[in-house]
């Protein structure tokens, strides 16, 4: 059966991958953009949901500017707890599966060990404090969604670490990033091709299936954002590979406090699923000779 998918959000990391991957899934996405469907307007968005039929909905919208929503509070609890759970409440019990993804930052990162999904959660800012509220309006309106936290998100598009780390080797500035801070990078192409290939499942799953709930996804490994960082340049440069200097959160004021070690523990997803994500230098080299083939055909194309 050809699943159709109702994906709110076009431009995002994991947007652009559920749209590039389906092409290797039995699906048919239906996805709409912000102009479409505005997460900060919950009415708009729900009109949206029930003008397009769909087996799965998939969120792939999110306010995601960590440091700006310490001072825009009520936007990003809109678009990030409200509208959400105005979807769930839309949908309840009789209609599509639901797929939701969420954040480590839903955790304090103080537990000095990783975090199941049944852990206590305790924000440490403003933007996990919306994730996490989206949460528990998702799971009290919706039997049949499934919501996938995940952690230090990176593509080949869109704004992101390793990104940023290779500009800045790129440009030859001192490398200095922060060692005090652990997690687990996940490539976004991963998430997507996961969400796709249960897509299936989700749609035929009867509420109560260990599928739905809340699951944790990250790449395998933990590390360092320095750690992260280096394995991208070694990656990217082998034996050319620049240094780096270990840096401390301290260094960097920012108006967001992060979670020190907000490590997600991912046995859940090979219970309910039977699915192991792979190490997270595996699908981050895959990212890196993206990167590179792009640059190689823009220089093409720029000639
Ligand atoms: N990135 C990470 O490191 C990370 C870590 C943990 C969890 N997550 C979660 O993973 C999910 C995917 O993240 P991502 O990295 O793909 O995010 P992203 O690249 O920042 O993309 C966010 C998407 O949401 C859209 N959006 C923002 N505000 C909107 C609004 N008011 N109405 C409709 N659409 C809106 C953006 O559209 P525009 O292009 O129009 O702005 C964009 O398509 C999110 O739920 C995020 O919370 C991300």
């Amino acid at each position: 059966m050809t699943v159709r998918i109702l994906q709110f959000g076009t431009t995002g990391q994991l947007a652009r991958e559920l749209l590039g991957q389906a092409k290797d899934f039995d699906v048919e996405i239906t996805a709409l953009s912000r102009a479409e469907a505005d997460f900060a307007d919950p009415a708009a968005v729900v009109a949206q949901l029930k003008a397009h039929p769909s087996d799965l909905v998939v969120l792939a919208a999110a306010y995601t500017a960590v440091d700006q929503a310490e001072s825009e509070r009520d936007l990003a609890f809109t678009v990030n707890a409200e509208t959400p759970g105005r979807i769930a409440e839309a949908i309840g019990a009789e209609g599509p599966a639901l797929v939701q993804v969420s954040t480590d930052y839903v955790f304090s990162g103080d537990k000095g060990a990783p975090y199941a999904p049944g852990d206590e959660t305790a924000p440490a800012n403003v933007y996990g404090a919306s994730k996490r509220a989206g949460e528990q309006r998702i799971l009290a309106a919706c039997p049949r969604a499934l919501i996938l936290r995940t952690s230090w998100v990176v593509s080949a598009h869109g704004k992101n670490f390793v990104k940023t780390m290779l500009r800045a080797a790129g440009e030859g500035r001192p490398l200095k990033v922060v060692d005090d801070q652990f997690g687990r990078p996940t490539a976004a192409r991963d998430l997507a091709r996961f969400i796709l290939g249960q897509a299936g499942r989700l749609a035929m799953a009867k509420a109560g299936d260990p599928v739905f709930g809340l699951h944790h996804f990250a790449n395998a490994g933990e590390v360092t954002w320095k750690g992260f960082a280096e394995g991208v340049f070694a990656l990217a440069y082998g034996a050319e590979a620049p240094s780096v200097a270990a840096g401390a959160t301290a260094d960097w004021p920012a108006p967001a406090k992060r979670p020190l070690r907000g490590t997600l523990d991912t046995a859940d997803l090979q219970a309910a699923f039977g699915y192991a994500p792979r190490p997270w230098r595996e699908a981050v080299a895959e990212i890196v000779s993206e990167l590179k083939s792009l640059e190689t055909s823009e220089l093409g194309s720029a000639a």
